[in-house]
C-alpha cells in the first residue's frame, strides 16, 4: 500500500515521504509530479511520478496546447490529473526515444496518441502515473497495479484453470501476489494489442507462465495468446506491493 504524507519545504517545494513501497516505481524522495525512469524495463523507456491532487501551472504548461485543452474538456479534476499525470511520464518517455513530438491525445479505443514511429502505453493507480515509450513497429501496453488481500478473491475472473492449477503448487508467493501479477500483465497485453484483437478479449484468453516473481528483479514470464495471432512478450516487476506489467507485441511478420 502507498503510504506518504507530505511536507513542504522552504523553498516551497512539496515533498513526499513513501514509506512503503517504492524506491524503484515512484522514488523514495521525490517531488510530487516529477518523473523519473523506472531501470530495466526490457521494452523500452519507463517513467513513472507521484501525481497527487490538482496538476502544478507549471505541468499543464508544460504539455502541448492542444494537450492542454483536451484535459480542460475532461469531466472530472481527478480523471483530469491522472490524464495529465500519465501525459507528464509519456512526454518523458518519448523525448528519451526521439526529437518528434505531436500531441499526445487518446485514440477512439481509448489509447494514447504517439508520434509516427513509436509505441507508448501509459497507466495509472491512485496518485501513481506511468508510461512507457520506445521505438518500435509492434504495440506496447504497461500497467500498474497495487496489491491487496483482496485482490485473491479475483482469481477465478483473472486465471485460467491451468494458472489455477499452478498456483495451488506454489508456496513461494500469496494467492493476491499472484493474481496482481496476472491481472496487470494481461491489462499490458490487452493494451499492446491492436483495436481488433482487443475486441472481447477474455481473462481466459491468455495463459501466463509465471514462474517466479522476485523483488525489484524484471522478470519475463513466457505468454500464449490462446485466441489470437499476436505474439507478445512480456515484463514484470513486483517492488513492495507494487507491480509493474510491460508487454510488447511482436509487429506482423
Ligand atoms: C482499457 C483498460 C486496459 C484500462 O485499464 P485500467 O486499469 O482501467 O486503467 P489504467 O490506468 O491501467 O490504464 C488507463 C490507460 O490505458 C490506456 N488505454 C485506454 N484504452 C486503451 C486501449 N483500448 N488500448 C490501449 N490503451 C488503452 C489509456 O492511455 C488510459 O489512460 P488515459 O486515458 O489517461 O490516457 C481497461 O479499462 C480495460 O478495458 N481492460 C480490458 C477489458 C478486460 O479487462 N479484458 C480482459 C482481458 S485483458
Amino acid at each position: 500500500m502507498l503510504i506518504f504524507r507530505t511536507s513542504t519545504g522552504k523553498d516551497g517545494t512539496i515533498w513526499c515521504v513513501v514509506r512503503a513501497p517504492s524506491p524503484l516505481i515512484v522514488g523514495a524522495l521525490r517531488p510530487h509530479w516529477t518523473t523519473a525512469e523506472v531501470a530495466g524495463c526490457p521494452f523500452g523507456v519507463l517513467v513513472a511520478a507521484l501525481c497527487p491532487g490538482r496538476a502544478p501551472d507549471e505541468v499543464v504548461a508544460s504539455l502541448d496546447v492542444e494537450e492542454q485543452a483536451y484535459a480542460n474538456a475532461l469531466p472530472s479534476s481527478s480523471r483530469r490529473s491522472e490524464w495529465l499525470g500519465g501525459r507528464l511520464c509519456l512526454a518523458k518517455a518519448i523525448a528519451r526515444c526521439s526529437t518528434v513530438r505531436s500531441p499526445m491525445l487518446s485514440t477512439t479505443s481509448g489509447a494514447a496518441v504517439l508520434p509516427e514511429g513509436l509505441a507508448g502505453s501509459v497507466s495509472h493507480k491512485g496518485a501513481v502515473a506511468v508510461a512507457l515509450a520506445a521505438q518500435v513497429r509492434g504495440g506496447l501496453g504497461v500497467d500498474v497495479e497495487c496489491i491487496s488481500e483482496r485482490d485473491a478473491s479475483l482469481e477465478r475472473k483473472v486465471l485460467t484453470a491451468a494458472e489455477r492449477a499452478r498456483l495451488r503448487e506454489r508456496t513461494d508467493i500469496s494467492a493476491a501476489q499472484y493474481v496482481t501479477a496476472h491481472f496487470s500483465l494481461k491489462e499490458a497485453i490487452y493494451k499492446a494489442l491492436e483495436p481488433k484483437e482487443q475486441m472481447d478479449l477474455e481473462f481466459d484468453d491468455i495463459d501466463i507462465q509465471l514462474v517466479t516473481l522476485t523483488q525489484q528483479v524484471w522478470l519475463s514470464p513466457a505468454v500464449k495468446l490462446l485466441t489470437r495471432q499476436s505474439v507478445v512478450r512480456t515484463g514484470i516487476l513486483l517492488d513492495g506491493d507494487w507491480v509493474l506489467a510491460a508487454a510488447l507485441r511482436e509487429p506482423c511478420a
